[in-house]
């Protein structure tokens, strides 16, 4: 692997308590390079988030070392990032949110216009830019999210559980559009509880130890990321073989 995207070494991570401190987290040694697209799965409260938000910057390791290009991560700087629930701005319309996220990412005014069509584009929401953010359903507004995200073009994206909240149609055409996010400059860590969302989104998948989290299971996930239509691979032996690999994991860190 050339330089990594992120790298976290001899990780650890306790949140302090009132009594005594919670391990969460580790201890934990992992790398993610452009072009990885990282799922992490793990039970709950295995330290998923608490993985994303070291990364993300917005929490320190208690012992370690967390990198990013690098460096250490700085919050809205390195990454883009999407939660379970889109966080939108309501006093702004579509467009609006994806220009104040342009804005953060210091793009002059005047380019804007072209960079908010661009990404309500790539998201499939070309017509919506002026609608209110209530007034687009659900996965609509998860799509402006992920714009929002990507609106800094970071080389990280961290999604935490995205689509958990989404019905299972919308769920599935989320999950296509987002399984192209990575390339070669860029890479994605996701978090989810659904072993088929980690085998069709997945480069590779990490399943997490019960709390704290400890790496299970490291597993390449080697299936076309292009050519092959999205139910036939869903309904592949391949696929079939790697989802009982990850929830056999994922059965035996839970038991
Ligand atoms: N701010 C906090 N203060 C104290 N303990 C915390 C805090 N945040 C998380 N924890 C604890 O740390 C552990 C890991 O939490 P985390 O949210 O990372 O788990 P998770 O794997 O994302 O769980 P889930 O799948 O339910 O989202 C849990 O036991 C949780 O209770
Ligand atoms: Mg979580």
């Amino acid at each position: 692997m050339a330089e990594p995207l992120v790298e976290l070494a001899g990780v650890e991570h306790r949140y302090r308590a009132r009594k005594a401190d919670v391990p969460a987290l580790g201890p934990l040694d992992l790398r993610v390079g452009a072009g990885e697209f990282l799922v992490v799965v793990g039970p709950s409260g295995s330290g998923k988030s608490t993985l994303l938000r070291l990364v993300s910057g917005f929490e320190r390791p208690t012992t370690g070392v967390v990198r990013v290009l690098g460096d250490a991560p700085v919050p809205g700087r390195d990454v883009g990032a999407v939660f379970q629930q889109p966080r939108l701005f309501p006093w702004q319309a579509v467009a609006g949110n994806i220009g104040t996220a342009l804005r953060w990412a210091g793009v002059p005014r005047r380019d804007r216009p072209e960079r908010i069509a661009a990404l309500l584009d790539q998201v499939g929401l070309a017509a919506l830019g002026k609608r209110r953010t209530w007034e687009i359903s659900g996965g609509q507004q998860q799509r402006v999210a992920i714009a929002r995200a990507l609106a800094a073009r970071p080389r990280l994206l961290l999604m935490d559980e995205p689509f958990a909240a989404l019905d299972a149609l919308t769920r599935e055409r989320l999950q296509e559009d987002v399984r192209s996010l990575t390339g070669e400059e860029r890479g994605v860590v996701f978090v989810t509880h659904s072993v088929d969302e980690a085998v069709f989104l997945a480069t590779r998948v990490v399943v997490l130890s019960d709390r704290p989290g400890r790496v299970a299971l490291d597993l390449p996930i080697p299936l076309p990321r292009s050519g092959v239509p999205a139910d036939e691979l869903r309904g592949s032996a391949d696929f079939a073989a790697l989802r009982g690999e990850v929830a056999a994991a994922l059965r035996a860190v839970a038991a």
